[in-house]
């Protein structure tokens, strides 16, 4: 009988390719994936360590597993047990510590020794852990890919870079996901292939720093447009994104191929986290606010459509009102399609968690709630202005409602519209007939026309 996988991802678009990576290395042990955790042989839960609320809640759902563990060891059914990702890493041996019906413990950098690691635990005493960060490549011992698991659908996640140089002082990424590294250019294009025979139409490249993307190619090293250039190349792939850059490593060249590369989709995520030059030197940002507007500016010259988001931190240690008031201002500035703001985090072993000047966690929460409140209105904006136009739209899956499929704008809007499965995996013509803040509602182009009924109003159901 096949062995049962269940896998749980918590935190970035990385760990969704981590945890599919993870099924592929399993696959040739005999396990197949399951949807239901208390079917499962082997439960891996690929962690997030970013903020003290991401670790907080891999702990509450290692707690919750601890009577069905119980269960099926009586049962005579034993499950096994393994916390992979940046907890993992972070926090090693005391992860099975802390929680000690865990049986292995692997970092994000070792878990191409997971069939060992899971062979091992079977005859152990206590938990398996390697959060070694090796000198050799994951990469290198990887299987194929294989199968369907989430981000390999219609859009494909694909990591080319892994790892930062930056040491931003409130980020753990540096210390979890190890130095900077990248993927030689014929391993990503092999990829990329078999992603877009397996029917993918946009591969979305990952990378914790992925403009800073510089890996092997067949003249030396390729940076992040030549690489786009040489993706673009595949036949039945339609769109190509990435994310997510530092504005230092946001090159001409990369900024150029915005406004050339057609695949290219116009919609750049580039965390800026504060407005304030006096916490963006804190924070070791390497730019002041000027900079990301001259930097914005020049991307927008080079494609005048695209959208931007980012991602901001409120309540950095020392963060004054006048300092967030510099971020409102950024923020107003730029005018951002969309964005993640997050109350600052003090995370164990960066340089800012150590800082005496800690900002009230009270001060924090309503800045945060103010910036929010600004953010959200210009995502209402951004939607608003997309009705009456007409779009191409990738269809990635069914709607929400029987007849109904959802795609996403180029720039990375949601549009929901009346279509079939036939439509999934190509790219349509879609005329917005209605936006909200999170999502659009299109009707096709070709039946769209001024005065015509929109659509969803008069059927059972109602509301999009
Ligand atoms: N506290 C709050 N937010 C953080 N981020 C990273 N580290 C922290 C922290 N210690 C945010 C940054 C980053 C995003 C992925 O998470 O905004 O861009
Ligand atoms: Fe963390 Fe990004 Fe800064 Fe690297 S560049 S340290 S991943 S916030």
């Amino acid at each position: 009988m096949a062995k049962k996988l269940y896998v749980k991802t918590f935190g970035c678009q990385m760990n969704v390719y981590d945890s599919a990576r993870m099924a592929d290395v399993l696959a040739p042990l005999g396990y197949v994936g399951t949807s239901e955790i208390d079917q499962a042989d082997l439960v891996v839960f690929n962690t997030c360590h970013i903020r003290e609320k991401a670790a907080e809640k891999v702990y509450s759902a290692l707690g919750r597993l601890r009577a069905l563990k119980r269960a099926r060891a009586r049962g005579g059914r034993p499950m096994l047990l393994a916390v992979a990702g940046c907890v993992a890493q972070a926090e090693g041996a005391e992860v099975a510590a802390r929680a000690p019906h865990v049986d292995i413990v692997v970092g994000p950098q070792a878990y191409h020794r997971l069939p060992a690691m899971v062979a091992r635990a079977h005859q152990a005493r206590g938990a398996v852990v390697d959060t070694a960060l090796p000198a050799e490549s994951k990469f290198d011992h990887l299987p194929e890919e294989a199968g369907a698991h989430p981000g390999r659908g219609v859009s494909a996640f694909l990591t080319v870079q892994e790892g930062c140089d930056r040491f931003c002082t409130f980020c753990v990424v540096p210390y979890t996901r190890g130095a900077e590294e990248s993927r030689p250019v014929a391993a990503v294009e092999a990829e990329a292939r078999r992603l877009v025979a397996r029917g993918a139409r946009e591969i979305v490249l990952l990378g914790q720093n992925v403009n800073a993307y510089h890996g092997a190619g067949a003249a030396g090293e390729t940076d992040l447009a030549g690489l786009i250039g040489r993706l673009a190349g595949i036949e039945g792939l339609r769109r190509l994104r990435y994310t997510t850059s530092h504005p230092r490593d946001m090159t001409p060249t990369l900024v150029r191929a915005h406004g050339v590369e057609p695949k290219l989709m116009p919609f750049l995520h580039l965390p800026v986290q504060s407005g304030s030059d006096r916490i963006l030197a804190a924070m070791n940002r390497g730019h002041t606010a000027r900079d990301y507007l001259r930097l914005v500016e020049s991307i927008r010259a080079a494609q005048p459509t695209i959208a931007l988001s980012s991602d901001f931190i409120v309540g950095f240690p020392g963060e004054t009102e006048e300092d967030f008031a510099a971020t409102l201002a950024l923020v107003r500035a730029v005018g951002f399609a969309q964005a993640f703001s997050f109350k600052y985090s003090a995370r164990p072993g960066t340089p800012a968690a150590s800082s005496a000047d800690q900002v009230p966690a009270e001060v924090g929460a309503a800045r945060l709630s103010r910036l929010q409140r600004l953010l959200e209105a210009q995502k209402r904006r951004f939607n608003a202005r997309a009705v009456g136009r007409t779009v191409p739209v990738l269809f990635e899956r069914r709607g929400r409602r029987a007849g109904w499929i959802a795609g996403r704008t180029p720039w990375m809007q949601w549009l929901h519209m009346e279509g079939t499965d036939a439509a999934l995996g190509s790219v349509a013509e879609a005329t917005v007939v209605e936006a909200s803040t999170n999502s659009l509602v299109g009707v096709p182009a070709d039946r769209a026309r001024p005065g015509r009924a929109r659509p969803g109003r008069a059927r059972q159901g109602g509301g999009a």
